[in-house]
């Protein structure tokens, strides 16, 4: 069995030639197919407003939601390390808040650590975060939580002075104590450039291949997320219409008797046709 990974073992692959893989998980039977196939990281992501709860967006998951779906992924994990994201309104708004709701990712839910968006403005919390045994991954570029604020869902860091900015706020959350940086939707030399530039992993997402890892959403690279399919995706299957298909059959075979056939049923030696005759 494979052993657990830590903290220490995603910060060490920085600048390695094995790169480091993300996926984002929300129940246990599927984090634990994820985790037998070998992922360093499940991410118990808050798309799963959008891509599980058919929300509009990221900003109404709560905190009980994030809770119930990170502790289901933790029961189907045995060697990934477990990110809970922190949803919108959890940090941000009082840095012993957002440490209250960061242990309980740890303490309730199994996570090994917590993610979190923002640059500068949410260093403090970073810090406090750290100091109170809560390890953070960071998330820069394209911030679903704070979408509207950035024009919407755009490539982000596409000027100098945007790119110069992004390239601080990473230097911020290094010195803060974040372990690890998602960045998200930015130019492609522009995550080489922040890489190169700190001495943390980055996982990029929509940045380029020069990153030190690489994250997607798991509905959308199985193709199982039809509304929209961002532009840095990649499907490594389709499941959507094969799942209709497969619904389709059943349909079709309930109809016509051929499902359920005598192997799917349960024999039996009595005569019951005595019951028929009251
Ligand atoms: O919520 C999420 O799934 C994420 C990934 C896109 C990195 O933050």
């Amino acid at each position: 069995m494979a052993t657990k990974q830590t903290v220490r073992d995603i910060l060490l692959k920085k600048g390695g030639k094995e790169k480091i893989s993300m996926l984002t998980a929300y129940d246990a039977p599927m984090a634990a197919l994820l985790d037998q196939a070998g992922i360093d990281i499940l991410l118990v992501g808050d798309s799963l407003g959008m891509v599980v709860l058919g929300l509009g967006s990221t900003v109404p998951v709560t905190m009980e939601q994030m809770l119930h779906h990170a502790t289901a992924v933790s029961r189907g994990v045995t060697s990934a390390l477990v990110v809970g994201d922190m949803p919108f309104g959890s940090y941000l708004v009082d840095p012993r808040e957002s440490v209250r709701n960061g242990v309980r990712f740890l303490k309730e839910a199994g996570c090994d650590a917590v993610k979190l968006e923002g640059g500068q403005d949410a260093c403090e919390d970073v810090r406090a975060l750290v100091r109170a045994g809560v390890p953070v991954m960071g998330h820069l570029g394209l911030t679903p939580q704070t979408a509207g604020q950035l024009g919407g869902f755009k490539v982000q860091g596409k000027s100098f002075d945007a790119g110069r900015k992004l390239l601080a706020d990473a230097r911020a959350l290094e010195e803060a104590g974040a372990f690890a940086l998602v960045l998200e939707c930015v130019p492609g030399r522009l995550g080489e450039v922040v890489t190169k530039g700190i001495d943390i992993p980055t996982i990029g997402i929509g940045a380029g291949p020069h990153c030190d890892g690489q994250v997607l959403v798991t509905n959308d690279m199985l193709g199982l997320f039809e509304k929209f399919t961002p532009g840095f995706v990649k499907k490594y299957l389709n499941l959507a219409p094969q799942l209709k298909e497969a619904v389709a059959a059943f349909q079709d075979e309930i109809n016509s008797g051929v499902f359920p056939a005598p192997e799917h049923t349960f024999g039996t030696d009595e005569d019951f046709n005595v019951l028929l005759k009251g």
